[in-house]
């Protein structure tokens, strides 16, 4: 690596801190898809260690501190204006990080170990043999609970998010699939604050919002779904984006028939259907949209007896276990949701309408395992 070595020792100092944040940034994003063994993140740990290298100098040791949203590079604010900076800067304060020394003698795959934990929701960083870490007043406050303001404006925050990802979907733009994963890793993240997953869901407010509504409550109980599953690491993440997108072909069907107040035609609730076919065709051909997002799309509304729709006539439908978890998360919100035609069922209520279900609409194992989950983090048994 002399020759890229060279390379980087003819930028100027803020240009390797701006070069090393976007690589650690991007490494970061990088392992929520790929583990610390795949060859780009090898790479751009091997990377971020020579740039690491360059700005220690003679020196033992060089120190990365995050001082009231700052970072601060050997007690040198770096104040530059980089959305990969704001982004570093808040993925290592998700994980109660404020202080990064790197010692004479570490190595990228000491690096690529950092790079890991940060990215994995599920582990708590601590030090490695060359490379300490500082924390805990941050991660303290960071799992205190959310106050009714902050979980208000929470819910609000990623229900934009989501708005904002959605409203750019076409079959000419590309999706925005980092800021669906944000979501997801936000999502993930209040579960530590708030064990009552229903107080991080929005309630119903109306049609309009009910696209990015629906999506982000489908996402939120399909990800406690999965950890009760024990779904862990990357997989977790690829089943909230996916969740997130379960509907995305409704983004395709006209909205004078999603909206329309009478009855359907037999037409129209046909078209209707096709979500299904529209969403899976979408997703199939979207860069970045996780593999299973694909089968998601396709199944939700199919049953675990092979019932429902799309029917497929070649064979008998099976739908695949991650759609049979979304095929729960999207009855629990669809029924909990206030519509005109249906009362505000309470959870209760819910909960005894998917058990009569099991065997039938759902797959017994994960219907069983939501709900005694659900009913034990509410207190019911
Ligand atoms: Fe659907
Ligand atoms: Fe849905």
């Amino acid at each position: 690596m002399a020759g890229s070595r060279t390379l980087v020792e003819k930028m100027s100092d803020k240009e390797i801190k701006l070069e090393l944040i976007t690589i650690l940034t991007t490494a970061i994003s990088n392992c929520s898809l790929y583990s610390t063994d795949h060859s780009i993140v090898k790479a751009q740990a091997e990377r971020a260690r020579d740039m690491i290298m360059i700005l220690m100098g003679e020196n033992d040791e060089t120190e990365m501190m995050i001082i009231d949203n700052d970072l601060v590079f050997d007690k040198e604010p770096f104040k530059e204006r980089s959305i990969h900076l704001q982004n570093f800067i808040k993925k290592l304060q998700r994980k109660g990080i404020d202080k990064m020394i790197f010692k004479r003698g570490f190595s990228s795959e000491e690096v690529a170990s950092l790079i890991g934990d940060v990215a994995d929701i599920a582990s708590s960083p601590t030090s490695y043999d060359h490379i300490s870490l500082g924390a805990v007043e941050v991660r303290l406050e960071s799992e205190s609970e959310f106050s009714p303001e902050e979980l208000e404006n929470f819910r609000e925050e990623q229900i934009n998010k989501v708005k904002d990802v959605f409203s750019g979907v076409s079959r000419y733009k590309k999706l925005d699939i980092t800021g669906l994963e944000d979501v997801v890793i936000n999502f993930i993240a209040a579960f530590k604050k708030e064990v009552n997953i229903l107080n991080i869901m929005t309630p119903f407010k109306s049609y309009t919002e009910w696209t990015y509504t629906h999506a982000a409550n489908v996402a939120i109980i399909t990800l406690f779904q999965a950890e009760a599953l024990g779904i862990k690491g990357e997989l977790i993440h690829e089943i909230g984006v996916s969740a997130l997108l379960h509907d995305v072909g409704k983004m395709f069907v006209s909205n004078d028939i999603l909206n329309k107040a009478g009855k359907l035609t037999s037409d129209e609730w046909e078209e209707i259907q096709k979500h299904t076919l529209y969403g899976a065709k979408y997703l199939l051909t979207t860069e970045g949209a996780p593999q299973m997002s694909v089968p998601i799309a396709l199944q939700h509304h199919l049953r675990y007896d092979g019932k429902g729709y799309p029917r497929m006539s070649s064979f008998r439908s099976k739908q695949h276990i991650f759609s049979q978890i979304v095929t729960i998360s999207d009855f629990f919100d669809a029924i909990r949701a206030k519509r005109p035609y249906k009362k505000d069922f309470e959870v209760v209520e819910i909960l005894s309408l998917l058990k009569k279900g099991i065997g039938t609409t759902f797959n017994p194992m994960i219907a069983n395992s939501f709900i005694n989950n659900l009913g034990r983090t509410l207190n019911f048994n």
